[in-house]
């Protein structure tokens, strides 16, 4: 599809059209993938971050947020206790934190395949130099996520303080892949100044990527942030965009994204029928959960959390899914 396919197609959506799309999104995972859903134990292992994009909460100019790091002992635990849940992939997510050097990251990731040497290890830590992604790559990380935010430079520009680019952005991404990342990445949909050709960009920008992994969510302000004022993506255009992505790339590993969850109380559940198939429950400690908040009222109740399995198994069946115990690689023919 070209760009203004998809611009009409996303302008000219309405319900008969959404159903149509989210069944044959269903129709595309299932030959892939069956009805199989994979889990990531979701540790977000620091909230420091030297970053200051518009739109996040935990931002280095919000001097409201209760800034943590997790040590290595305690991201172990988080990794004990969710093996024995079943998880048999690990994200660690966090903030541009400095402290995270390559040394202490590749001794972290080293240290996890050593004792778990079934799992994959996903790093979600944002941009670095080639080298230092060859550094963890050898290290035993398996994945990369990395969104794009939008792939618009202009719009880029309009998220993020003047010295982050979309262009570096993108760079990362090309050499994430190079060095042989299973790769991640993706946007928020109804981000302040989105419009809808953005949207048909970031379409295409997948496209030419081939990414393995797409995650998307829609955009929720965080009162401590300077788009504060700004409305929240919809759940309808974002269940949307996900069933054209599973429809781009009917291989990927979509996850139904926290935010979704948070804008909707079934709207995780809604994700797995728009074509989504991974969940990432949190398993990072119960007295950090509050800390990690990117925008407000994220979910952190317990009911999404690893240790709450039983309540997601339920939440993916009556989505007509089910949940695996696998590392859940990307389909390779
Ligand atoms: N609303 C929705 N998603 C957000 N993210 C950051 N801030 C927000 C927000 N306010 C997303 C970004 C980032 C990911 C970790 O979380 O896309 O890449
Ligand atoms: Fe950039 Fe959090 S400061 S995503």
């Amino acid at each position: 599809m070209n760009k203004e396919e998809y611009v009409s197609l996303i302008d000219g959506r309405d319900e008969e059209t959404a159903r149509y799309l989210f069944s044959l999104a269903r129709k595309r995972r299932e030959e892939y993938y069956g009805s199989k859903v994979f889990i990531r134990g979701l540790i977000e292992f620091t909230n420091y971050c030297k970053n200051d994009c518009y739109y996040c909460g935990i931002r280095k100019s919000n001097r409201n947020a209760s800034r943590y790091r997790l040590s290595d002992e305690d991201i172990i635990s988080c990794c004990e206790e969710g093996y024995s849940l079943g998880f048999r992939t690990f994200v660690l997510q966090g903030g541009e934190d400095p402290y995270f050097t390559d040394e202490r990251m590749c001794r972290i990731v080293s240290e996890i395949k050593k004792s778990y040497g079934d799992c994959a290890v996903t790093l979600s830590i944002g941009e670095r130099s080639r080298e230092s992604y060859q550094k963890l790559f050898d290290a035993g990380a398996d994945r990369f996520l990395l969104r794009h935010e939008t792939a618009d430079f202009c719009h880029y520009s309009m998220l993020h303080p003047e010295n982050l680019s979309a262009e570096n952005r993108q760079l990362c991404l090309k050499n994430l892949k190079d060095i042989g990342y299973q790769v991640g990445t993706g946007f928020m949909v109804g981000s302040p100044f989105q419009t809808t050709e953005n949207l048909a960009d970031d379409m295409l920008f997948l496209s030419s990527l081939k990414p393995s992994m797409v995650g998307i969510g829609p955009f929720i302000p965080h009162k401590d942030t300077p788009f504060a004022d700004k409305h929240s993506g919809t759940l309808e255009l974002t269940l949307f965009m996900l069933g054209l992505i599973r429809l781009a790339l009917p291989y990927a590993l979509i996850p139904s994204t926290t935010a979704l969850g948070t804008i909707s109380p079934i709207g995780r559940e809604l994700g797995l029928k728009a074509g989504a198939n991974v969940v990432m429950p949190n398993l990072s400690p119960p007295s950090v959960r509050k800390k990690y908040m990117l925008y407000d009222n994220k979910i952190c109740t317990g009911e999404e959390s690893a240790q709450c399995l039983e309540c997601l198994k339920k939440r993916v069946e009556n989505a007509g899914c089910q949940i695996v115990v696998d590392r859940g690689d990307v389909y390779k023919p």
